[in-house]
């Protein structure tokens, strides 16, 4: 196997940008997972982005593990979409480096938690590092709530227009990630996103926009989202949910099944593929990869 066949984001999401689209981020977990995301992109013709956390590269080996695994399943499967292979929520330079080295394709460095010269900093040094490189970066403002890889996190901060105008045009990041009022997790209540806010900040760093935490985000909302600049739409516990739904279902009414194909393959088969379809087509991104 040569050279990886996954892409950066930047053309899918600029595409998506212009088009008024936006392109799923699906965060993987194992190899039934991504093979399901993989098949359902090829399928239907969809561009896709696939979501790993440090967490989630751990679990599965390490970040050379799971570029292993994409890339095998990329050439295995004849995958010619395009698709991403982007570090969600990467907590340092070294994280990103180390990811990127592996084959990461596109990585978002988190410096939201930091006060905003030090997330400037950051963001710049990934930058630095990882578009000579041919690697898109995604950077995050305010803070989204809920939970973070099983962690709780603080309460939401809205992000503020001037300080993404500022780390835009100090680091050329190429997506910002404002947070507005999503959650990571269930929402507890109708989420109640800063549309004003966002329209206001996609007018001003005129760069695709990423909204964090989509799963239970009715889909009216997502669409006045796609309309205010935001490109990319993350989904992590909506899969998550399908997945174990169909599992639980499995084991539930049969006391005999032991073979673990049997067990989470239908998981990927029943759960993730039915996801990311309905997600895709939300999003208005289902048969846009025709170029
Ligand atoms: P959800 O788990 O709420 O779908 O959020 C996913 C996400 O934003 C990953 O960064």
């Amino acid at each position: 196997m040569s050279r990886t066949r996954c892409v950066n984001m930047t053309q899918m999401l600029q595409k998506a940008f212009e088009e008024h689209y936006a392109v799923g981020q699906f965060n993987i977990n194992n190899v039934e997972w991504t093979k399901a995301v993989l098949q359902v992109a090829q399928e239907t013709k969809t561009p896709v982005i696939l979501g790993v956390t440090s967490s989630a590269a751990t679990y599965m080996g390490g970040w050379n593990t799971v570029v292993g695994l994409v890339n095998g399943l990329m050439e295995d499967l004849d995958i010619t979409v395009p698709v991403a292979l982007h570090v969600d929520h990467g907590g340092s330079y070294e994280i990103c480096k180390a990811a990127i080295d592996a084959g990461f394709t596109s990585v978002m460095i988190d410096g939201s938690h930091l006060p905003l010269d030090e997330n400037i900093a950051v963001v710049k040094k990934v930058v630095d590092y990882a578009h000579p490189r041919g690697v898109s970066v995604e950077a995050e403002l305010g803070r989204v709530g809920g939970q973070e890889d099983g962690a709780m996190v603080a309460e939401n901060m809205y992000a503020i227009p001037e300080e993404c105008v500022r780390l835009v045009n100090d680091t050329h990041v190429d997506f910002l990630a404002p947070a507005l009022g999503s959650v990571h997790g269930p929402y507890h209540g109708k989420p109640k996103l800063g549309f004003k806010e966002m329209k206001e900040i996609a007018d001003l760093v005129k760069i695709p926009l990423v909204l964090h935490g989509g799963s239970g985000i009715p889909d009216e909302q997502l669409h006045m989202a796609i309309e205010r600049g935001t490109a990319k739409i993350n989904i992590n516990t909506e899969c998550q949910q399908a997945w174990t739904g169909v599992v639980r279902e499995i084991l539930s009414t049969n006391d005999k099944v032991y073979d673990p194909r049997k067990i989470i393959g239908p998981g990927a088969e029943k759960g993730i593929k039915k996801v990311v379809v309905e997600k895709a087509t939300t999003f208005g991104s289902l048969g846009k990869a025709t170029y």
